[in-house]
């Protein structure tokens, strides 16, 4: 079999929702296990892929007829976030958005989505784009306290004089 012929055979697969991730995923500073993104994708093409595209490109035959166009998650801007400009949202940004809908646009809610279905999907949508592997959204407590601020980090200074190994005399 050619190579192309097995990209293709790859791809069928894939499309009949064969597809299964074959490792854990990194978030910012989040690890996702396969398990979980395998449910998500599962969960993501049945309730959302009908506007957001099996691809998350969200250019399906429902999304023409939509105004405010559903989003497009690999290119990754979002709305509804605290943060400014163009920085990513939180977890707990998009589960509101996904468990309350955005009124007045096509976005529905979904409140009685398991749980656990909920943040696989909210994973799951972290895959279309390469940059929420790269950059994490801003942390709860992100006001002013650069990593390298930390109090942890500031060592006091002269103290290592004070911890030397006593060896016994030979
Ligand atoms: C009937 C079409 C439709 C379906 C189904 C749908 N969405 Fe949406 N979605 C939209 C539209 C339209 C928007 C744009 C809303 C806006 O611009 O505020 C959107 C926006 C979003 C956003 C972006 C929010 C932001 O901050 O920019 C997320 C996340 C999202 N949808 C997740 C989902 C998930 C997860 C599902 C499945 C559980 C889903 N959507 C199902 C139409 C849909």
């Amino acid at each position: 079999m050619t190579a192309r012929a097995l990209i293709a055979l790859a791809l069928g697969l894939a499309a009949c929702g064969g597809k299964s991730f074959e490792g854990p995923m990194r978030f910012g500073d989040k690890v996702v296990e396969a398990r979980v993104l395998d449910r998500g994708h599962d969960v993501f093409n049945r309730y959302c892929a009908t506007c957001h595209g099996t691809d998350g490109k969200a250019q399906t035959a429902q999304s023409q007829n939509l105004d405010p166009k559903p989003r497009d998650f690999t290119a990754a801007h979002f709305k509804h976030k605290l943060a400014e400009g163009d920085a990513l949202p939180t977890d707990l940004e998009l589960k509101k958005v996904v468990r309350h809908g955005v009124p007045g646009t096509g976005m529905p809610g979904w409140p009685n989505l398991d749980e656990d279905d909920l943040d696989a999907i909210i994973q799951y949508i972290k895959t279309f784009s390469p940059r929420w592997q790269s950059e994490a959204p801003p942390s709860k407590t992100s006001s002013g306290n650069a990593p390298g601020n930390a109090p942890e980090n500031q060592q006091p200074s002269g103290s290592d004089g004070d911890q030397k190994t006593v060896r016994p005399a030979p």
